[in-house]
């Protein structure tokens, strides 16, 4: 019997088949979860691209339902939690797979980023997993989980990352506070999964991506890069019973790179 049978989710995030949401949701499915999924509103409903893009991957795994949110929305937002309550009734776990910052403000540097683009990247990369666990509590079972993704640049200065980094600080922050919070009121794990670099649309916003991808090559313990399904695994492991003491937790995927304190000495040269 598969570790998600008879559970129920959501999932925020996915918008093609390179996103790590749907590496997640590939692993949920396998172990026998039902979920339900988001999609960002398209703007011109003649050409529903990115409902389209979602729906052939998601129905491919028998998804419950497909609803547009724009997070910065809060009705859009309710009523995802509304059809979850209609559909599910209850639920057990909730991937929040979601960031954005504009990109003349994500290039950096971070001294120039503007007020528009500061409030706006921390309001969809932060603020919206606030708001999803303060909805997803009344449907949370006791023993849920709510997962969030991360990077190492919201705990270190990596550069590039820039207003990034910033944001993934203040994610991983209320990480701590919300599994508290719902530790608490309704026996909910909070979570995140920093994970390595994965070649994603949001990736390819941050400056230097390929670089940043052979900086894992050469510094990381495993020497090489992680692939999008070792994320799945993980994310895997964290919504489910397996990891039932687990809360207010960062767990890294990124071949180890995060322990590294200075490069490999063949780096220094003779
Ligand atoms: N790709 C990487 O290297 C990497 C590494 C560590 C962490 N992450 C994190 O993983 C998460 C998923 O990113 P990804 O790499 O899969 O890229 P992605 O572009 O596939 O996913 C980002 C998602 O955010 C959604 N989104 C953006 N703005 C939104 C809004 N206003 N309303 C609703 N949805 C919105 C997009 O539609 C998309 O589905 C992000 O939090 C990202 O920071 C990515």
């Amino acid at each position: 019997m598969g570790l998600f049978e008879g559970k129920k989710g959501l999932v925020f995030g996915i918008a093609n088949d390179f996103s790590i949401a749907w590496a997640i949701t590939q692993e949920l499915a396998k172990d026998g979860a039902e979920m339900g999924f988001t999609h960002l509103p398209d703007k011109d409903p003649e050409r529903p691209k990115n409902a389209n893009k979602v729906r052939k991957l998601v129905d491919t795994i028998g998804a419950k339902f497909l609803v547009p949110c724009e997070i910065t929305i809060d009705e859009q937002i309710d009523a995802v939690f509304d059809k979850a309550e209609q559909e599910f009734g209850k639920i057990d776990f909730v991937l929040h797979s979601i960031a954005f910052a504009p990109p003349e403000d994500l290039t950096g540097p971070v001294y120039a980023s503007s007020r528009g683009g500061f409030k706006l990247a921390m309001e969809i990369s932060v603020y919206s997993l606030i708001a999803m666990a303060g909805r997803a509590k009344r449907l949370l079972n006791p023993g849920g989980s709510i997962l969030t993704l991360s990077y190492l640049g919201g705990e270190r200065v990596i550069p590039g990352y820039n207003l990034m980094g910033l944001c993934k600080a203040a994610l991983e922050n209320s990480v701590g506070y919300l599994a508290h919070e719902l530790g608490r009121e309704c026996d909910v794990r909070v979570n995140a999964l920093s994970a390595g670099p994965v070649k994603t649309i949001s990736a390819s916003g941050v400056g230097d991506f390929k670089k940043m991808l052979q900086l894992y090559e050469t510094f990381s313990p495993l020497k090489r890069n992680i692939s999008a399904a070792e994320v799945g695994k993980a994310a895997m492991f964290l919504l489910s019973d397996l990891a039932s003491g687990i809360t207010g937790e960062t767990l890294h995927v990124d071949s180890g790179y995060h322990i590294m304190g200075g490069p490999p000495l063949e780096a220094a040269g003779e």
